[in-house]
């Protein structure tokens, strides 16, 4: 077993206490009710669906596997024991640490692997044998891919790409459109493929370690073979097999996988599906779904299942703690002195609102700062709301944050708007046909430069008396 076999990280994730299993749901609805409840917890765990309606035992789905610190630390082989800022501070640097590592861990070929325990001729594939979720009740159809990784290659280069784009179960089970949005990696190796030869070769993992899922679903820059980048993650290079027909590589320990072709006029009705946004994303439209060339899955399969919705939602969490690394990676990497912190938080889905947290050295620093969040590609993408507070503010906790707000920003001074900004499809207030704009307005909650010594000061206890107190009375921290 390599450290990327699903089983040994689920064998962990059980040592550990962050596993729960839960027999006998519906596939129609239950499982996606049951995910939504565990990921609104205080702390959620990962889930795993057995003995699931009209389904053999062992053929299961497994839900919230990167909801919390423990599941996320231990994925990223970080250790189980970081909060959620600590993580960030673990991860800062690391991703440009990954992107030079990436060609030390190249994947290596393998000859066989779990997956092609069993392997099923395009004639016989039926995708509804394996428990493919209705997760929402207005979702268009049986999502089986969501916590899934979409493989392409680059025709010029070979650089391979993992994406995670929604997969929904078409033509009664034989096959699954893949939603790709225009501009996203995987989109741009399909138009490549489909300009020189007609066609584009696609395969996707369906049932694998989260780490995949971290990978597919965070921008890692394009030109890296995110296989590899997979395995500098960990430190160990990732055993592929051979797609037999299309050649592209398969992690060799996956659940469950496929392999075929797209073809530009080859779409199916497609959506709508309870979105990351919190909402049902547009209306029904014509997806590009794959001709099958082959199915392949372990004996007793596990789907990987992240159900966005109103969030915080399945993988909120993952998003939120990578998109802050990334971000104060990026802030600082640009020379912006001062940055003390971020978050992207959890209920924008990581990507809405973004707190930034600076200790103020000159006149216009904070704007800058909100400038450069609301526009630097990590964080450009359906940004909507940056907010700058000081560095006494812990941007994690959105109390904190508004009370900032409340009480350092003038409206009429303080707030400035982006028009014409980067939008997306599945964003509630677009409009369906037109171009996917948005407007993003930068608040900055910081005391005004020029007041920073005469501004009233925080009526609070010092850490000096708190301390002093909590020794004399401990059950007044508890
Ligand atoms: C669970 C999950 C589902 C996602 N679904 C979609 C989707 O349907 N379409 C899409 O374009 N992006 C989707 N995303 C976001 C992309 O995966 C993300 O932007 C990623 O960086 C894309 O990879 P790429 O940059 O290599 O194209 C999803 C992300 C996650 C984590």
């Amino acid at each position: 077993m390599s450290k990327f076999d699903l089983r040994k990280w689920l064998d962990a994730a059980k040592e550990s206490g962050q596993l729960e299993i839960i027999n006998g749901a519906d596939a129609s609805l239950e499982i996606g009710a049951a995910s939504q409840l565990n990921y609104k917890r205080k702390v959620p765990k990962a889930l795993i669906f057995d003995d699931i309606m009209g389904y053999q035992p062992g053929n299961r789905v497994l839900t919230g596997s990167v909801s919390n610190p423990k599941l996320l630390g231990m994925t990223l082989d970080l250790g189980p024991d970081l909060s959620d800022l600590e993580l960030v501070e673990a991860l800062r640097g690391k991703p440009q640490q990954w992107l030079k590592d990436a060609p030390d861990f190249r994947a290596v070929e393998v000859e066989d692997g779990p997956i092609f325990e069993n392997v099923i001729p395009k004639d016989k594939v039926n995708f509804l044998d394996f428990p493919s979720p209705l997760w929402h009740e207005l979702d268009g159809g049986r999502y089986i891919g969501t916590g899934c990784a979409v493989i392409t290659s680059d025709p010029d280069t070979g650089v391979v790409n993992l994406g995670a784009y929604r997969m929904q179960v078409q033509d009664n089970g034989a096959s699954v459109s893949i939603n790709a949005e225009s501009g996203k990696h995987g989109f741009q190796h399909i138009s490549k493929w489909f300009e020189r030869e007609g066609r584009a070769p696609v395969a996707a993992i369906l049932g694998q370690h989260p780490l995949f899922l971290i990978v597919s679903g965070t921008e890692v820059p394009g030109g890296v073979s995110e296989m590899d980048y997979a395995g500098a993650i960990l430190g160990e290079s990732v055993p592929v097999v051979r797609a037999p027909e299309t050649g592209l590589p398969i992690p060799a320990e996956s659940e469950i996988a496929f392999e075929g072709w797209l073809y530009p006029d080859r779409k199916r009705p497609e959506g709508p599906f309870g979105e990351w946004t919190g909402y049902y994303s547009g209306e029904v439209a014509p997806v590009l779904t794959v001709e099958i060339a082959g199915l392949f899955h372990r004996n007793n399969p596990i789907n990987l299942g992240a159900p966005p919705g109103k969030p915080p939602h399945d993988y909120s969490y993952m998003r939120s703690v990578m998109k802050s690394a990334m971000a104060t990676d990026a802030l600082t990497g640009m020379g912006l002195a001062g940055v003390t912190g971020v978050w992207c938080h959890e209920v924008g889905g990581g990507r809405s609102i973004i707190a930034v947290a600076i200790e103020q050295r000159y006149a216009g620093h904070s704007r800058q700062a909100g400038y450069l969040a609301a526009q630097h590609p990590v964080t450009a993408y359906m940004n909507r709301f940056v907010i700058v507070v000081d560095s006494d503010i812990n941007p994690r906790d959105l109390d904190e944050v508004m009370w900032a707000m409340s009480t350092r920003c003038d409206p009429d001074r303080d707030i400035e708007i982006m028009r014409y900004s980067w939008g997306s499809r599945v964003d509630p207030l677009g409009v369906a046909g037109q171009p996917a704009y948005n407007s993003r307005a930068l608040i900055d909650a910081c005391r005004p430069f020029e007041r920073l010594h005469d501004f009233p000061l925080v009526a609070e206890a010092s850490v000096g008396i708190l301390s002093q107190v909590a020794k004399k009375w401990p059950g007044l921290r508890e």
